[in-house]
């Protein structure tokens, strides 16, 4: 696995949601009641930062159509089948920091 970013664990207790960058990419870490999550900023309905979004139910929001994705899979919750499911990444905590992880392995083959 690839490694994308760490953040201090305090400094979730700062921010609702923190952003890395990941290029091309972003990605949003945040901390629920049930764990820390990792997901692509980029949403899939028509590309709006997630990045001000806000969580619900262990679902990102995102702030321009109000589209909930889980966070714990990427799928789209509410509402229903309208895009495919975001990018997830695992998260780990490495000590007193929070490593995000890209779980995607390209392989190519001869
Ligand atoms: S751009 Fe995210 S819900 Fe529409």
């Amino acid at each position: 696995m690839k490694l994308v970013g760490r953040i201090p664990s305090g400094r979730l207790d700062a921010e609702p949601l923190v952003r890395l960058d990941y290029p091309p990419f972003g990605v949003v870490v945040v901390r629920t009641p049930t764990g820390v999550y990792a997901m692509e900023e980029s949403c899939n309905h028509a590309g709006a930062s997630m990045a001000t979004g806000w969580v619900e139910d262990d679902c990102l929001v995102c702030p321009v159509h109000r589209y909930a994705f889980d966070l714990k899979t990427g799928s789209l919750v509410r509402p229903k089948g309208l895009c495919p499911p975001q990018r997830t990444f695992v998260v780990r905590q490495e000590g007193e920091e929070i490593a995000v992880y890209d779980p995607f392995q390209l392989a190519i083959r001869g």
